[in-house]
């Protein structure tokens, strides 16, 4: 088909819109992931960018309570906003592992999961995400995986999650 023949039916996300959707959508983020921001960008200011935007964040917790998720698996904890708002989305019972390298940005991470009630559905492992990616046993399969790490890593870290569905 010729570019030319397509109908236009994408809209553009002007701030009038991108206003209408948080507000329709829930997706401000609580007194608690507001105060996470905050000590990201005064502890890691230079860093403070990595963490998925509030939106994402809204948009993450959604995905996981639509699924029904038991079991996920992030690569890419840093202060641990994404792993925060999947963690709330979890089933009873489910669990979520999460990657880093970083003890000093997890450490945040950790503080945060304690004061959200949700570190006891959380597991942090410490080191390189391929090696604890290929360490993880063949069962249970997964419901969902977040790769927010190392863009030259994501083949390698695909290849290992893309079978465990
Ligand atoms: C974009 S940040 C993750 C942001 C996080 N999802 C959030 O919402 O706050 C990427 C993280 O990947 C970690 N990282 C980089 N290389 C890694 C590797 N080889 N294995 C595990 N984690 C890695 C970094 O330490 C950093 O914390």
């Amino acid at each position: 088909m010729r570019n030319d023949t397509l109908t236009a039916r994408n809209l553009a996300l002007t701030p009038e819109l991108h206003d209408y959707l948080l507000d329709q959508g829930r997706m401000t983020p609580d007194p608690l992931l507001i105060e996470l921001i905050e000590l990201t960008h005064e502890a890691i200011p230079e860093q403070a960018h990595m963490t998925v935007a509030p939106e994402e964040g809204a948009l993450l917790t959604f995905l996981v309570r639509l699924l029904g998720a038991r079991t996920i698996v992030e690569v890419g904890t840093f202060t641990g906003y994404s792993s925060l708002c999947m963690a709330r989305g979890l089933r009873a019972g489910g669990s979520l592992i999460t990657c880093d390298v970083s003890a000093e940005y997890t450490d945040v991470a950790r503080d945060f999961w304690a004061r959200a009630q949700v570190d006891d559905r959380i597991e942090l492992r410490l080191g390189d995400a391929l090696d604890t990616l290929r360490a993880l046993p063949a069962e249970p399969h997964l419901d969902l995986a977040f790769i927010d790490a190392d863009k030259p890593g994501y083949i390698g870290y695909w290849e290992e999650l893309a079978p465990r569905p």
